[in-house]
This record gives structure tokens, C-alpha cells and sequence, in this order.
């Protein structure tokens, strides 16, 4: 087997309603991991990337969360109808999608 060029994770954690930061898996992130695993396996990607669920990546507010390696793209917000793009974009053609990405000022830069 060939060392996968991607890994990509997708927060699935989730907390109790009402919590003050909620969660990525309130907001829809199984569908969201559900159509990376979908597309993954449709799209014969299985070689070249893996899918994996996470508990918290931190940005609970901005969830769901997904964080593409190795390129340490973090995107925020990510619906089920993203994905696709996502696959596109950046994991077929590696150009990632800019209006999903987290801007910099989150991480103080
Ligand atoms: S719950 Fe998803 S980043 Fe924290």
C-alpha cells in the first residue's frame, strides 16, 4: 500500500445542547465526514487519501472543522455541500478552496 498523499480530518465532536462553544457535530459534521467517506469511495480515492473523524480541533465556534494535511489547511463552517468542492479542488487538483479556509487573524498572525 502507498503512503496516502492526504489525510484529512473532520471534527465530529459533540457536546451537550446549550454548552457556550457547541460543537462541530451539533452543527452537521457526521453528514460532513459522512460525504468525504462517500466521495472517497466513489471517486476510487481510497489510495491517495484518508478520511478520519476527530474529537475537538479547537475552533468549536467556527465548526464544523476540517483540517486537510499536509498542507495545514483548516476550514471552517464546512457543510455537506462543500465537500465536493473540497475533493475538486484541493485534493484532486491542490488548489485549496479560499472561501472556506479559516482566516489567518484566528491564529493571532
Ligand atoms: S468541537 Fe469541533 S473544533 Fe471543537
Amino acid at each position: 500500500m502507498a503512503k496516502p498523499k492526504y489525510h484529512v480530518l473532520v471534527c465530529t465532536n459533540t457536546r451537550p445542547p446549550g454548552t457556550p462553544k457547541g460543537s462541530c457535530g451539533e452543527r452537521g459534521a457526521g453528514e460532513v465526514a459522512g460525504r468525504f467517506f462517500e466521495l472517497v469511495q466513489t471517486q476510487g480515492l481510497f489510495m491517495e487519501v484518508i478520511v478520519s473523524g476527530t474529537t475537538c480541533l479547537g475552533p468549536c465556534t467556527m465548526g464544523p472543522t476540517v483540517v486537510v494535511y499536509p498542507d495545514a489547511v483548516w476550514y471552517g463552517g464546512v457543510k455537506p455541500s462543500d465537500v465536493d468542492e473540497i475533493i475538486e479542488s484541493h485534493i484532486k487538483n491542490g488548489k485549496p478552496v479560499e472561501r472556506l479556509k479559516f482566516p489567518d487573524e484566528i491564529w493571532g498572525a
